[in-house]
């Protein structure tokens, strides 16, 4: 099976994507789910990690509390999206049955790549904080990483008209992973809101019977009802989840190689991921860009999967 590391920040869309991961048709082995600071305060990011991981008996997986802040700006969330939890809509128990290890995530993922055989891909869904973090602290990492599949950025904005929720949240982090030379799988806005589970989709979903589609369908209808009121959408984009998917079957999604590079100063602009499409930089590409998934097969990946739970 395929090492991953999912760094998140669950997040509705985050912990579909870890239920993605953990099912039993996956060729993923979740080797650590790291959390970070972003849709809402680390805290409350881990404690939803736990509680996805306990809805769906993914009790062999550590979960490890990482960054409580970006690197230099100041910290804002999403309540907006994901309400105060980070998670709300699904009736869940206020305690989860375990708790985090004691390692900081950057540690996790630090000693996850040094001990392996180069073969880790890690998977962030929040703010690159902790990617960037352990890549400073022990930089012998980089070329041991086998790949970067993340969510972040797009050619316009969801946060701002020019920058996208995660990497609006932590630029500087950005900066260092898209510089880092480690190869990067992005799907930014463009592709992920192909990936919009429509009334039509949660209805489908809802007509498998286990608990877990039923957390996933409590997930879709507060999310889908924050991206009506916030985006005027019908129905929630996926996003994380699309990470996962392509680690599963890449030929769900086409890809540009391309550059892309990170803004950290703009007034305007901070946070936006410059997509370099046709290539008038004539700089290396850094960054394989997802920019269409197939809506048959990414939804029926997700279904199959939710099937085996
Ligand atoms: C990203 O921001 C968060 O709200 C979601 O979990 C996703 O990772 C979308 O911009
Ligand atoms: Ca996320």
């Amino acid at each position: 099976k395929r090492k991953v590391i999912l760094d998140c920040d669950p997040g509705h869309d985050d912990a579909m994507a870890i239920l993605l991961a953990g099912s039993k048709q996956s060729n993923l082995n979740i080797e650590a789910i790291t959390t970070v600071a972003g849709n809402i305060n680390v805290e409350k990011n881990t404690l939803n990690a736990l509680k996805v991981c306990d809805k769906a008996h993914l009790d062999d997986i550590p979960v490890a509390q990482g960054s409580d802040k970006p690197l230099v700006k100041k910290m804002e969330v999403a309540k907006e999206i994901h309400g105060e939890s980070g998670m709300d809509g699904p009736q869940l128990p206020d305690t989860p049955s375990k708790e985090p290890i004691q390692a900081h995530a950057v540690k996790v993922i630090i000693d996850k790549i040094m001990q392996s055989d180069n073969d880790i891909t890690l998977v962030p869904t929040g703010p690159l904080t902790n990617i960037a973090l352990a890549m400073r602290t022990e930089p012998r990492i980089i070329p041991k990483v086998k790949e970067i599949a993340l969510m972040g950025g797009g050619t316009f904005g969801n946060w701002t008209p020019a920058a996208e929720f995660n990497i609006w949240a932590d630029a500087e982090s950005a900066k260092i992973v898209f510089e880092s030379g480690v190869p990067i799988a992005m799907f930014g806005l463009d592709v992920t809101h192909q990936a919009l589970a429509t009334e039509e989709i949660t209805k489908e979903l809802a007509k498998i019977e286990n608990p877990v589609a039923e957390f996933v369908v409590d997930l879709l209808t507060f999310f889908s009802k924050t991206y009506k009121d916030v985006f005027g959408f019908d129905g929630a984009p996926i996003h994380d989840a699309c990470t996962v998917a392509y680690l599963i079957d890449p030929s769900i999604f086409s890809f540009e190689h391309v550059h892309v590079d990170i803004e950290t100063k703009g007034d305007y602009t901070y946070g936006m991921t410059i997509v370099d499409r046709l290539g008038v930089t004539e700089k290396e590409p850094n960054v394989h860009f997802a920019y269409k998934l197939d809506q048959d097969k990414f939804w029926k990946l997700f279904k199959d999967a939710l099937q085996t739970y």
